[in-house]
């Protein structure tokens, strides 16, 4: 069910130029992603930066196919339009530079990335990202959506993850108005969008990746690796055994085990 926007005031003060200024806001969907690419592909001609907040997700998607946990009012859930010429590699960085920029500037909190679409504090999530492409009229249409939990305590965390996911409640014992940390963010994120800073060169001032070590899995394979750069397209370079450089996308290394 949408909820009346007005009503709410999300857009009020909003000190965006584009994002955000088209919003909807569902109290219960199923997935910002999915809402979104499906009104785009029943030809609802949607501008850029327009973004769909859900309160509640019912089925939230993460990345490799993995749910999302967000049947609960516990975080900011959305997606946001973009049509962008950049690689999905590197687009997927856009929201993780907004929101550690974000966690360290105005909440005081070392936040960093874990390539590609994590942001941790310490060695916890707090958000992850995923995003979906699909061509309209030869226009490249990219959904960007985040989770970002805000108010979980401990225990709002399934057994299995709960020493892994943190929330910013948890980091500062500070409950954020929703409303308000939306507008922080979008705002943080359309600055990143829009500016002249090279998203790689803001990728690596965030991340804590380079020069580390890291154990992960490649094509179903435990490898060690040393991460010696991040390309132009967002790939890892990394050096296996004492073998030379080799370059590899998000799709084909899942690190488990973190530096
Ligand atoms: C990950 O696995 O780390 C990616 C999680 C992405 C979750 C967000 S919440 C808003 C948007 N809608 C979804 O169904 N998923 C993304």
């Amino acid at each position: 069910m949408q909820v009346n926007i007005l009503q709410n005031n999300w857009t009020e003060n909003l000190k965006t130029k584009i994002y955000g200024r088209n919003l909807k806001l569902f109290e219960s969907i199923e997935s910002t992603n999915k809402k979104m690419l499906e009104d785009l592909n029943s030809n609802n001609n949607l501008e850029e930066g327009t973004v769909y907040i859900a309160l509640k997700q019912t089925s939230g998607k993460g990345s490799y196919g993995n749910s999302w946990d967000s049947d609960n009012d516990l975080g900011l859930w959305l997606s946001v339009l973009l049509y962008s010429p950049f690689k999905k590699d590197v687009l997927t960085f856009l929201p993780c530079i907004a929101l550690t920029k974000l966690l360290k500037e105005k909440y005081n909190i070392s936040a960093h990335i874990k390539w590609p679409n994590d942001v941790l504090i310490g060695h916890k999530k707090i958000s992850g990202t995923l995003i979906q492409i699909t061509t309209l009229n030869d226009k490249k249409a990219c959904i960007i959506g985040t989770g970002i939990n805000l108010y979980h305590n401990e225990n709002d965390f399934d057994l299995e993850i709960r020493n892994k996911a943190t929330s910013l409640f948890l980091e500062t014992g500070i409950k954020v108005e929703l409303k308000e940390f939306f507008k922080e963010f979008i705002c943080y994120f359309e600055e990143i969008y829009l500016g002249e800073k090279n998203l790689i060169e803001l990728f690596k001032e965030n991340s804590e990746i380079i020069g580390k070590k890291i154990k992960a899995k490649k094509d179903g394979k435990e490898i060690e690796a040393f991460v010696k750069d991040i390309t132009e397209e967002g790939y890892l370079k990394v050096e296996i055994n004492d073998n030379e450089d080799i370059w590899i996308s998000r799709a084909s290394l899942d690190i488990d085990t973190f530096y």
